[in-house]
């Protein structure tokens, strides 16, 4: 009976141990997450992720870029998509039913751009679809993803 007491306790003991340590170890991760990066380095993340919003909300409202044409039509984004806030980048991936396939955000910029603006598509990986991208995003920063909603 006495043995069974104690056997009984060394595995609640041990249950209570390995608990604290998973604990530790995930206050740990979590701190260290947070601490490694000084503020200095922070802003200059941050400076470097505005830079690309403003120059995107530039060209979301009709400025132009060496060597690029998004429109033919005297259109730019911002007419048809006031703010950029009503283009739910949250939900893409998805299939695009104006394309018929299945689409990422950048997709579905180089559609307006080639479709209802008549231009000339852009480098998916190019310096404007970046900004184009870090406004959108931006502009929707708090939406939920949804990936695939239509
Ligand atoms: C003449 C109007 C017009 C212009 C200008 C225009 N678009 Fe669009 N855009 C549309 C239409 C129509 C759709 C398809 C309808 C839909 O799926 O919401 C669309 C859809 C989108 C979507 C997907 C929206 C969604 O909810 O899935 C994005 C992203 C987008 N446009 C970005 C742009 C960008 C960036 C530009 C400028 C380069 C641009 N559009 C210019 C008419 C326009």
């Amino acid at each position: 009976m006495q043995s069974f007491k104690s056997k009984g306790l060394i595995a609640l003991i041990s249950a209570l141990l390995c608990v604290s340590l998973a604990f530790v170890f995930m206050v740990n991760r979590a701190s260290a997450h947070k601490v490694s990066h000084d503020a200095d380095t922070l802003k200059a993340f941050n400076d470097a992720f505005m830079e690309q919003v403003i120059l995107g909300d530039e060209l979301f409202h009709g400025a132009t870029m060496e060597g690029i044409n998004m429109s033919n039509t005297g259109m730019a984004c911002a007419m048809c998509h006031p703010f950029s806030s009503d283009v739910h980048p949250h939900e893409y991936p998805k299939f695009q039913e104006q394309m018929s396939e299945f689409a990422t955000l950048r997709d579905m910029i180089n559609w307006c751009i080639e479709k209802p603006n008549e231009g000339e598509i852009i480098d998916p990986d190019g310096e404007a679809m970046k900004a184009l991208e870090a406004y959108i995003y931006w502009s929707n920063r708090g939406s939920v993803l949804d990936p695939g909603r239509h």
